[in-house]
């Protein structure tokens, strides 16, 4: 029998939060930025890897912000947003979306039907509209449904995240 390696904890509320963040680590994910507009009409984005598929039939996608996230709010409040699949060659908007007051010049943006800030050069686009909100712990979990999407017809590879580092496919 090959040893399995394992963590054993007493209670969830005493996991280590290290152990935590390593252990899930270990899942690849892809990287997105999902965006909106301020009621003023400001562009905002945030770096997003908690992204999945929710539901086909309706179209819905999920994912969560920390509650102290300042674009959860505006989100919120405009009930609209992007979900912008980064590619490899994006690694460097998926940093200034992570980090700071974002920075929007020379990006290639559009929109689709919500007005929420397309991303050029993206795998993929979906355009969404609110659709719920449910507690997640820290996190708030945002579903949205799924109103128009794009997809690269050139197929660039999707930028992953593993063990808190970006990689590549292969
Ligand atoms: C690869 C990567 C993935 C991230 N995924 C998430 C996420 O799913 N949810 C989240 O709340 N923050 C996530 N973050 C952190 C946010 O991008 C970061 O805290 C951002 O500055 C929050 O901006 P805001 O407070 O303006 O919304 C991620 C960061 C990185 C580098």
């Amino acid at each position: 029998m090959p040893e399995l390696r394992s963590v054993r904890q007493p209670a969830p509320s005493e996991i280590d939060e290290r152990v935590f963040r390593d252990s899930l680590g270990c899942f690849a994910t892809g990287v997105t930025v999902v965006t909106t507009r301020s009621e003023q009409d400001r562009p905002l984005g945030v770096t997003v890897n908690s992204f999945a598929s929710l539901s086909l039939d309706p179209p819905l996608v999920m994912f969560a912000l920390r509650r102290e996230s300042t674009t959860l709010p505006m989100i919120r409040g405009v009930g609209v947003f992007a979900v912008n699949v980064l590619a490899t060659t994006q690694r460097e908007v998926a940093a200034r979306f992570a980090a700071g007051p974002p920075r929007w010049e020379d990006l290639d943006l559009r929109e689709m039907v919500t007005g929420a800030p397309v991303i050029g050069g993206s795998v993929a686009s979906l355009d969404c509209r609110l659709h719920a909100i449910h507690p997640g712990g820290d996190h708030e979990i945002l579903v949205g449904e799924v109103l128009a999407l794009e997809q690269d017809p050139s197929e660039p590879a999707p930028l992953l995240y593993h063990r808190g580092d970006y990689a590549a496919l292969g």
